[in-house]
C-alpha cells in the first residue's frame, strides 16, 4: 500500500451523471491490479473525516482513472477539483480480480457504477480470452458501458436493451456458452450480486463477486467493512480479503 500525493490531471463527464477523473499517481499506477481501489481524501482539512473508496478504473502510464456519480460531500469535493490540484490517496487497495486460468471466455456483469473497474480488467485479460460483457441499469441513461466490449444491455424499465434485470438477460444468454470455459467477472448493487451469487453456484459457474461496503481505513485496522463468510463461522474484511472474492466465499 502506497500513500501517494497526487496531482489532478482531469474530469470529464460520460454521461448525464457519472465522470471519469485521471490522476497523476506513478506509484499506485505501477503496481495496481484489476478489482483493487484507491481510498482518497476528498478535502484539505478534517471535513469530511473519512476518505472515500473508489475502483481503479484504468490505468494509462502514470495516470489512474476514476468513474464515480455524485452521492454526497466527498463526491461533490471531488468533482470541484481542478488540474493542479494535489490529492492524497491510499493505494492500492485489496485484492484483485484472478485472471490466469483455464477459460476461454471472461464474462463480464456490470450493475450501474459497477461498471467501474472493467476498463482496467480488459485491458489486462490475457490475449487469447474471449470478452462479453452484460450491462444493467434502472433505465437508459444509467446503464454504464464506458471502456467496455460486446456490450449486451439490460433495463428495469425496457428503455435500452432486455427489458429485466441483467442477471435474467446473463441466464438466457449463457446457454450459447459452454460452462466450464467461461468465468464471470462482477460487480454491481448487492441485490444483483446476490442473485447472480446464487445462478452462478446452482450451475457451478466460476464467479467472482466485488463487494462494496462503509469503509474508514480500507487495509484493515478499524474492523469496519466485515462481511459474513458462506459458512456463517467467520467475518471477513471487505476492504483487505476483498473487494473480490469467489462467489461461494461470503453470505450476501
Ligand atoms: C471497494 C469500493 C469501491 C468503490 N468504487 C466506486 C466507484 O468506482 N465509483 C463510485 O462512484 N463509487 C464507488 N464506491 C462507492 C463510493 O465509495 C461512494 O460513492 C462514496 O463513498 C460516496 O461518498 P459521498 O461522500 O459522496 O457520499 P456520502 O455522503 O457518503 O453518502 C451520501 C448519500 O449517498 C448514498 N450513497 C453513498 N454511496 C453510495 C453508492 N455507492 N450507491 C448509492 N448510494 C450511495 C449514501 O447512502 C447517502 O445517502 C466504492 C465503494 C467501495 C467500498
Ligand atoms: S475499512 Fe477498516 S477494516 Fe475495512
Amino acid at each position: 500500500m502506497i500513500n501517494e500525493f497526487s496531482v489532478f490531471r482531469s474530469i470529464d463527464k460520460i454521461n448525464d451523471s457519472t465522470h471519469l477523473i485521471k490522476v497523476y499517481s506513478p506509484s499506485i499506477a505501477a503496481s495496481a491490479k484489476p478489482g483493487q481501489f484507491c481510498n482518497i481524501k476528498v478535502s484539505d482539512n478534517n471535513f469530511p473525516l473519512l476518505r472515500r473508496p473508489f475502483s481503479i478504473c484504468d490505468v494509462n502510464g502514470d495516470e489512474i482513472h476514476f468513474l464515480f456519480d455524485i452521492h454526497g460531500e466527498g463526491t461533490r469535493l471531488l468533482c470541484n477539483k481542478k488540474n493542479g490540484d494535489t490529492l492524497d490517496i491510499l493505494g492500492p487497495l485489496g485484492s484483485g480480480f484472478k485472471i490466469e486460468g483455464d477459460y476461454d471466455t471472461a464474462v463480464i456483469v456490470a450493475g450501474g457504477l459497477g461498471s467501474a473497474p472493467f476498463p482496467f480488467l480488459i485491458k489486462k485479460l490475457p490475449a487469447n480470452k474471449k470478452i462479453v460483457s452484460f450491462v444493467g441499469g434502472r433505465s437508459k441513461d444509467l446503464v454504464l458501458t464506458y471502456g467496455l466490449k460486446n456490450v449486451f444491455t439490460a433495463t428495469d424499465d425496457g428503455s435500452d436493451g432486455f427489458n429485466g434485470t441483467v442477471v435474467e438477460l446473463l441466464k438466457m444468454e449463457l446457454e450459447n456458452f459452454s460452462k466450464n470455459k467461461i468465468r464471470i467477472f462482477s460487480c454491481g448493487p448487492n441485490p444483483m450480486l446476490k442473485a447472480l451469487q446464487l445462478f452462478s453456484i446452482q450451475n457451478n459457474y466460476d464467479c467472482q463477486l466485488s463487494l462494496e461496503s462503509a469503509m474508514a481505513c480500507g487495509f484493515g485496522i478499524c474492523q469496519g467493512c466485515p462481511v459474513e463468510s458462506a459458512d456463517g463461522e467467520s467475518y471477513l474484511l471487505v476492504c483487505k480479503d476483498g473487494p473480490i472474492f469467489n462467489a461461494d466465499q461470503v453470505k450476501l
